[in-house]
């Protein structure tokens, strides 16, 4: 095996406006939106612990302190449920909590664009390859996907990012790799283009919101210009490394959900209720009733 330095830290960018979840993110950030019974932030946080990740570093901004307070001990919450004996609540809040001094907050002053947001980790994350995931997309899958993409990074090393296949019409929405020779559970990407004019995709797969990326993108995003909807973006900082060092995809064939979408959203809480032993029987009776009536 080669020896590539270790990702410990991940970042997790919950600075975004999510105007397309208005009114609910007035005063809600979408990250704490639940799926089921859990704030999605959670899925993404239990994923990274999944692969390995050992610091959490979250870039908020104005009206995400609730998401500081989640990752918190909550002394009046606790003292009431152990007054109460309500020993598998309480169990249940201290698995969540990160041990003390691995979760690092930092802010992201304006929303300027997720390469933006990015880059205000960079003093936090220093001089290591990290992992960024995207928050309002969580993944079901047998294996998680950032587990599956820290196994390929002891293959391949240098940057690594999770894309899946999407239907050739609908690759214009996404940002979209160019394949190279295989590589272990995935392939090289010898170039990437955002948002492909319909027909012109170099091929169908999409970047799903995970990454392992080397500590040199911080840099490009330093002096990076705004590009698309007048935001800095993280794609065009990728577009100018994958000149300098390799890229790696790693072919994800799980189950995505954009929760900052509303029939994502919605998706997502079915397919998991649907995974949930306890609330499976009902749900799914439920669901059947209506699909029934649909027709
Ligand atoms: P999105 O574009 O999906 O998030 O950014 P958004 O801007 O919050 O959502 P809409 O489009 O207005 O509904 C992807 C991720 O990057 C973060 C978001 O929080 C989201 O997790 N982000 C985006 C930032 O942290 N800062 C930004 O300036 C932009």
């Amino acid at each position: 095996m080669v020896g590539h330095a270790r990702v410990k830290k991940a970042v997790f960018p919950v600075a975004g406006l999510g105007t397309r979840f208005l009114p609910a993110t007035k005063a809600v950030p979408k990250e704490m939106m639940t799926v089921v019974d859990k704030p999605v932030i959670q899925y993404v946080v239990d994923e990274a612990i999944e692969a390995g990740v050992e610091h959490f570093v979250f870039v908020t901004g104005r009206g995400k302190g609730v998401i500081e307070d989640y990752f918190d001990i909550q002394y009046e919450l606790e003292a009431t449920l152990k007054a109460r004996n309500k020993k598998a609540e309480l169990s249940l809040l201290e698995s969540i909590l990160p041990k003390a001094g691995t979760a690092s907050f930092t802010r992201q002053q304006e929303p300027l664009g997720l390469g933006h947001a990015v880059w205000c980790a960079r003093d936090i994350v220093g001089q290591e390859p990290f992992a960024l995931l995207l928050p309002d997309m969580i993944m079901k899958s047998e294996k998680g996907c950032l587990k599956g993409m820290m196994e390929l990074y002891e293959v391949a090393g240098g940057n690594v990012i999770a894309v899946e296949e999407c239907a050739p019409e609908l690759a214009h929405r996404y940002g979209i790799v160019a394949t190279g020779e295989a590589v272990g559970e995935g392939f090289r990407i010898t170039d990437m283009v955002e948002k492909p004019a319909p027909g012109t995709q170099p091929s169908n797969f999409f970047i799903n919101g995970r990454y392992i990326l080397q500590p040199e993108i911080f840099e490009i995003l330093e002096t990076q210009e705004r590009g698309a909807g007048n935001e800095i973006q993280l794609t065009d900082g990728m577009l100018k490394l994958v000149k300098q060092q390799s890229f790696t995809g790693y072919h994800y064939r799980g189950a995505t959900y954009d929760t900052g979408a509303k029939d994502g959203f919605i998706m997502a809480n079915i397919a998991f209720a649907l995974s949930r032993d306890d609330i499976r029987p009902l749900v799914e009776a439920d669901l059947k009733a209506l699909v029934a009536a649909l027709k």
